[in-house]
């Protein structure tokens, strides 16, 4: 489609490329692309309650997709090459259990269950644009590193789709079971690095490079395009009102900078009047932005961060022989590849990052259960992360804020299992060696002998609430 382009995000290069060229870095600097549209020529909604005209036609797969939905604000590719398998049937839960475990006021609170989808995490929001995008370039094969939900994502997008097993670049031993399981039910070939993830990201590009494989990780800036319809889905479960917080978990911060391109377009458009603040929240063990943007002070700075801080940083982890290590495997991850894009969306949604330790993920995890919903590790970092910043006073009691749930609760049994279990050895070997201390809210599971009576005692015994 000739109204869409790709740009380079330096400003001191700005240079583009056709929207059909499969490239993944700028060819003359080798900073990050944008998807950019000239919107003065495209057919856009006057507001964004236009969009309900897609409910009453749910027989047309591209009205039935929550990313789809919305090709107006992703019109980089026309209809014949979209690959849809029904993403984006997800809820956005108004939670007064969880509300008040992080303080917020009664009804304040708002889960953005992103594990509704076809493969149980938010990646299928972008996976679909870029699989779109891939069919438009002609591309053969597909390939990604993952910490687990990429690889998931990609494997059944690619099976749905019939197309040749994509390969998949993983860490040996560091990705949640639930999603190795499905990498290798759908078909993917998966390669189990000898490493983690930062090693596994090095190598896809350089393998994509020599293969010429369709590379589907978050460099990919067609992603960002699909899952910049988390926001616009958040907007429509609140009846296109803005909320005052998003709070994310940052991982290789992706979802961060598809959301701060979601909201400056948004209001370009002026089909919002402003946007929400954005609170990006990374695990302890892992915790390069927050060590960059809280603690040295990089800024997104008009498109020209000090990049020296980066190195410097990226020095010292070397030097200390530092790797990343969290029980929130999806968001395990040192060398954040999206970072540049995810300080522009500080800047433009007047961003905050914060940093929470396993104890407080796996904690706010059981409240986030135990309130019917449930997520993985690394999704209940962005409740962690409210419940430190209310205490903190940044987020206001009476403040409306909306946590993105990224992934399904069993993506990661192991973890889940250990917390609650009564297997000692089993929690100090997952959660004890990560620095968890105790499982605040445990629901312990009872033994009890093969017999009526007992069983009956025990009833009575452990069945108090
Ligand atoms: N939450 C979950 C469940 C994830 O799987 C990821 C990333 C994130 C949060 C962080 O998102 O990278 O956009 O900042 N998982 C990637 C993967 C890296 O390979 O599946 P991000």
């Amino acid at each position: 489609m000739s109204h869409a382009y790709q740009r380079c995000i330096n400003p001191d290069c700005a240079a583009t490329y056709d929207v059909a060229e499969p490239l993944f870095g700028c060819s003359a600097c080798g900073d990050l692309l944008d998807v950019a549209y000239e919107w003065d020529r495209l057919p856009l909604p006057r507001s964004l309650r236009e969009f309900e005209a897609s409910w009453s036609e749910r027989d047309n797969p591209l009205c039935f997709s929550g990313v789809w939905r919305f090709r107006a604000l992703l019109p980089f590719v026309t209809s014949e090459y979209v690959v849809t398998i029904g993403e984006g049937q997800t809820l956005l839960r108004q939670s007064e259990r969880v509300a008040a475990y992080v303080g917020l006021s009664p009804g304040r609170l708002f889960l953005q269950y992103e594990g509704l989808n076809p493969s149980g995490s938010f990646k299928d929001n972008g996976m679909t644009a870029c699989l779109s995008h891939a069919r438009l370039c002609g591309a053969k094969r597909a390939a990604c590193a993952s910490t687990g939900n990429t690889s998931a994502s990609l494997a059944l997008f690619c099976a749905a789709a019939g197309w040749p097993s994509p390969i998949v670049f993983v860490g040996s031993g560091k990705i949640a079971y639930g999603k190795l399981s499905q990498a290798l039910e759908y078909g993917a070939l998966t390669l189990q690095i000898m490493g983690d993830f930062d090693d596994a990201m090095r190598q896809v590009q350089q393998a994509a490079r020599h293969l010429k494989l369709y590379l589907a990780n978050s460099l990919n800036p067609f992603r960002l395009e699909g899952q910049k319809a988390i926001m616009y889905r958040v907007l429509e479960s609140l009846r296109w009102t803005v909320p005052d917080w998003i709070v994310v978990p940052g991982g290789n911060l992706g979802n961060s900078s598809a959301f701060g391109k979601a909201w400056q377009e948004l209001r370009d458009l002026g089909l919002v009047d402003r946007v929400p603040r954005l609170a990006i929240i990374n695990a302890a063990g892992a915790d390069t932005l927050y060590q960059l943007y809280e603690v040295r002070g990089l800024r997104w700075n008009g498109g020209r961060p000090d990049m020296r801080l980066v190195e410097e940083f990226y020095r010292q982890l070397d030097a200390q022989n530092k790797r990343a290590n969290t029980i929130a495997s999806a968001i395990e991850i040192n060398r954040p590849v999206n970072l540049k894009k995810a300080l522009r969306a500080l800047e433009i949604c007047d961003g905050v990052v914060r940093r929470v330790t396993d104890q407080e993920i796996l904690d706010a995890k059981a409240q986030v259960g135990a309130g019917g919903l449930g997520c993985e590790p690394a999704s209940a970092a962005s409740v962690a992360g409210v419940k430190r910043l209310v205490e903190e006073g940044v987020i206001g009691r009476d403040e409306t804020v909306v946590c993105i749930l990224t992934g399904h609760l069993l993506k990661d049994p192991v973890a889940t299992v250990a917390y609650h279990g009564t297997d000692q050895k089993q929690f100090e070997a997952v959660l004890g060696s990560r620095g968890v201390k105790r499982a605040t809210f445990a629901n312990r599971p009872v033994v009890v002998p093969n017999d009526l009576e007992e069983i009956l005692r025990a009833i009575q015994l452990y069945a108090t609430r």
